[in-house]
């Protein structure tokens, strides 16, 4: 299809985690429109032009390639695209705020007001203006302020479109979604602008799976659906601290518990604490949220499922250095993961920076090991990287060390020989398994001593 043939100019502001491959799958399977994804960062830009994405994601590589350079570009000319656009989606970045009122909890919208700005400023036709971006509940209503304050007579639709997808899985939760969320005013215009953005998803998403809601519902839903979900993990997590003084097993009770259909199995393994940009600063908006309206009995509520959070990986801290003799000052200790989670480079918000953090304030000798967050580690613990080492390969951290942390739920760290790794530590030779992935049966008689997250220890000491 020549350039000038496609059917709609669609346009992404912001090449991210979410901007690059929900624009990509779009690209992939809607040859007749022209995608174009923009971006402040000139290096992402040049990354998603080349075979080294700059984000890690299974499987998105062989999805940009389907489209890039027939369909799907990638530009550091935001003003030209915005006005070239018929659809523009927002997905910058919404961080905690963290000065001023509302400081370390309600959303940063400066990225998203300097958008709408942006948009205002190079429009010279009406468009549909797509949020993409997490929102507190609403922003859809200052946008609009925003961009109706034009005196060029343009009309802009705000829709609203939150993401799902999770990082790791991302290629198949946009291929094959639960759900495709588009929330809009219930006007006229609004009720057709509506359709436009059904009518794109409509090229692959099955219909009964594209729900679409008043614009407040969809806005509200995306922080509920990431307050839902975390809730599961700090539910779980809470149960893990009674399991390990009461020899109940934690996977037990959690099998127990999802074969009732009206729990579910999933989302029950407990952990380190989960991580990732999105789970905390999406409930403290909700908790902002709630404040603001002056209710505080549902903000404390949601509060404390960060706050199990935060104590799952205090305890986990605790845990370690009690059972090293109360002291881990001087001694090696082998991080195994350092992303958020499996099947990702991110590390935002991951356990391992507190821990690693914790570990380091007691003098440890931490050495981190990871399959693809190793460069996002050193970013993120830039202050303090002469008192932490970094080796790629398992085998080599564990060496001559105390004790072993696994913290992200690689596959890899499955199938290592822990054997040859234990013969090559410090003995007695700990192993907390901070992800429940690992055989505990099998280590302990290799001869660690194993501390599981929701088991009592097995150690080789008598009381
Ligand atoms: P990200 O930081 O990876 O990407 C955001 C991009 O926006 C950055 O590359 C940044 O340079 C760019 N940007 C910021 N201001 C800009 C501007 N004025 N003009 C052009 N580009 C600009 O963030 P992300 O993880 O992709 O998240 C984006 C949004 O999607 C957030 O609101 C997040 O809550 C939500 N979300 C994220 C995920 C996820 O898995 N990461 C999933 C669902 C929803
Ligand atoms: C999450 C949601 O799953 C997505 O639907 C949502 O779009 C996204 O946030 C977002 O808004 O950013 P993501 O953070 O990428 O996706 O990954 P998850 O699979 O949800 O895992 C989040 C954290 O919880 C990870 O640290 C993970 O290890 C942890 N987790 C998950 C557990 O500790 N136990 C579980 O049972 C599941």
């Amino acid at each position: 299809m020549s350039p000038s043939t496609f059917q709609k100019n669609i346009l992404c502001i912001g090449a991210g985690y979410v901007g690059g491959p929900t624009m990509a799958m779009i690209a992939a399977k809607c040859p007749q429109y022209k995608i174009t994804v923009v971006d402040i960062n000139p290096d992402r830009i040049a990354a998603w032009q080349t075979d080294h994405l700059p984000i890690y994601e299974p499987g998105l590589l062989e999805i940009v390639k389907q489209a890039r350079g027939r369909n799907l570009f990638f530009s550091t000319e935001i003003n030209r695209h915005i006005q070239e656009a018929d659809i523009i989606f927002v997905s910058v970045n919404t961080p905690t705020k963290t000065f001023g009122e509302g400081a370390g909890k309600t959303a940063d919208l400066q990225y998203w007001e300097k958008t709408a700005r942006d948009i205002l400023k190079a429009s010279d036709s009406d468009k549909i203006i797509v949020e993409k971006s997490t929102l507190p509940v609403r922003t859809a209503a200052a946008l609009e302020r925003i961009l109706h304050s034009n005196e060029k007579g343009i009309h802009f639709d705000i829709i609203s479109n939150p993401e799902f997808l999770a990082e790791g899985t991302a290629v198949n939760d946009l291929l094959s979604p639960d759900r495709v969320l588009i929330g809009s005013r219930e006007t006229e215009h609004g009720l057709k602008a509506r359709q436009e953005i059904v009518d794109i998803y409509a090229n692959w998403v099955p219909w009964e799976r594209i729900i679409t809601s008043n614009i407040w519902s969809s806005e509200l839903s995306k922080l509920v659906a990431n307050a839902f979900l975390a809730q599961r993990i700090s539910s779980i997590n809470s149960i893990s601290a009674l399991c390990e003084k009461t020899e109940a097993s934690v996977s037990e009770v959690a099998y127990a518990i999802g074969q009732d259909s009206r729990i579910g199995s999933k989302f029950l393994n407990a952990s380190v604490g989960f991580g990732g940009s999105c789970f905390k600063k999406d409930i403290l908006n909700l908790v902002y949220i709630a404040e603001s309206y002056g209710l505080f009995e549902v903000a404390e509520y949601w509060e404390q499922v960060v706050r199990m959070n935060e104590y799952q990986e205090h305890r986990f801290v605790r845990t370690m250095i009690a059972a090293l003799f109360n002291t881990v000052s001087t001694k090696r200790l082998a991080l195994f993961g350092f992303a958020f989670k499996a099947d990702t480079g991110d590390t935002r918000e991951a356990p391992a920076i507190y821990i690693t953090r914790k570990l380091v304030e007691e003098r440890a000798q931490v050495v981190i090991s990871d399959p693809q967050a190793i460069a996002n580690a050193k970013n993120d613990l830039a202050d303090i990287l002469s008192e932490v080492s970094f080796q790629q390969d398992p085998y080599l951290a564990a060496r001559e060390a105390h004790a072993i942390a696994v913290l992200t739920e690689w596959n890899l760290y499955k199938t290592l020989d822990y054997r040859r790794i234990f013969q090559s530590m410090l003995k007695p030779a700990f192993i907390f398994d901070g992800r429940n992935i690992l055989d505990r049966e099998l280590l302990y008689k290799i001869g660690f001593n194993v501390y599981s997250i929701g088991r009592p220890p097995l150690t080789h000491f008598q009381d």
